[in-house]
């Protein structure tokens, strides 16, 4: 069985406000069938069916769901923190499919609603950290990334995956600059993608996925700066070759390929040994590998973080 770490004392959340959540969390069923949550119908007869509860995150404390939503990065809809809210409803997420393909035995496009009823959805309650040195808690709905890649059979070859965003700059109209070489690119290896804290993530709170968090589907990876979770994924991709992503292809020097929180690497642009917490005054001391140490340090045995940065 897999073991979530303990969090420090300084996070533990209230005892009220997690039994609260946790009867919010209860209180799903009954209320999804009373129509009262804004869940698309295919999250909404999966959330009846099968989304587990898992202690992943318990004793941290969620941040609030307005500043999840209202306080994010999605450049496709322009740069400050607030454009995503604002821009993201012409994002059209109903049809929506994911490929997965390369160096698979069996390449297949899903489209999202088999993704929710083949996979076994589970709450996840998440630290995310962004390399701008701000931070959130973050309880996500997803599956296990691991399930979909077993599902297409990586081939022997298979080192890296590279996930891309929709490229469509009609709906996203950030794309008409060139901030970024587009569509939103990155990277994991192979062995990163397959472990158990990663995830797809198609929803948040009680919620189906904001479209401004990355609806219908986006990558979670909490223990590395949250650039490296893309949003509204379209394309998965299995390669030998180690790819590079859109953030590191404009400035190598600021986005590494591996990108794992670590407080003792430095970035020539923002401290990363302390962060701040939206909706929490004063700073926190940044964790290594984001608080998920102990799960993932074993990844990068023998590896020199600060030059595989
Ligand atoms: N994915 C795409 N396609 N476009 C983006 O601009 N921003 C990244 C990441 N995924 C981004 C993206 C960054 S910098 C962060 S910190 C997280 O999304 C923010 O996720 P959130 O807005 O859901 O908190």
């Amino acid at each position: 069985m897999y073991r979530y770490p303990r969090p420090p004392s300084s996070e533990i959340t209230p005892r009220p406000i997690f039994e609260q959540r946790r009867s919010l969390m209860k209180g799903l069923t009954a209320a999804t069938a009373l129509g009262g949550l804004g869940l698309s119908p295919a999250l909404a007869s999966r959330e009846i069916i099968n989304i587990i509860e898992t202690d992943y995150g318990d004793a941290l404390t969620p941040t609030p769901l307005e500043a999840i939503r209202g306080y994010s990065n999605f450049y496709e809809f322009g740069t400050a923190k607030e454009d995503p809210r604002q821009h993201a409803h012409q994002l059209q997420t109903d049809p929506w499919s994911v490929s997965v393909e390369g160096l698979v035995d069996t390449p297949k496009t899903f489209a999202v609603e088999d993704l929710l009823s083949r996979f076994q959805l589970q709450e996840r309650v998440y630290r995310l950290r962004c390399v701008e040195a701000w931070s959130m808690v973050i309880p996500w709905i997803g599956f296990e990334l691991r399930e979909l890649l077993k599902a297409v059979q990586p081939s022997a070859e298979a080192r890296f995956v590279v996930f891309e965003t929709l490229h469509d700059p009609e709906q996203m109209p950030g794309q008409n600059n060139d901030l970024l070489d587009w569509p939103y690119r990155e990277g994991l290896r192979l062995d990163e993608a397959m472990h158990p804290l990663t995830i797809m993530a198609v929803g948040l709170y009680d919620q189906t996925l904001p479209k401004e968090n990355g609806a219908p589907i986006r990558l979670v990876v909490p223990w590395k700066y949250g650039f490296k979770s893309i949003k509204s994924v379209v394309r998965i991709r299995l390669q030998k070759e180690q790819p590079t992503s859109s953030w590191q292809a404009i400035r190598p020097e600021e986005y590494g390929f591996y990108a794992n929180v670590n407080p003792d690497v430095k970035h020539p642009r923002w401290h990363q040994a302390t962060e701040r917490r939206v909706g929490e005054s004063g700073r926190r001391k940044t964790l290594m590998f984001n608080g998920y140490e102990s799960e993932v340090a074993e990844l990068y045995k023998g590896m020199d973080l600060e030059k595989h940065f």
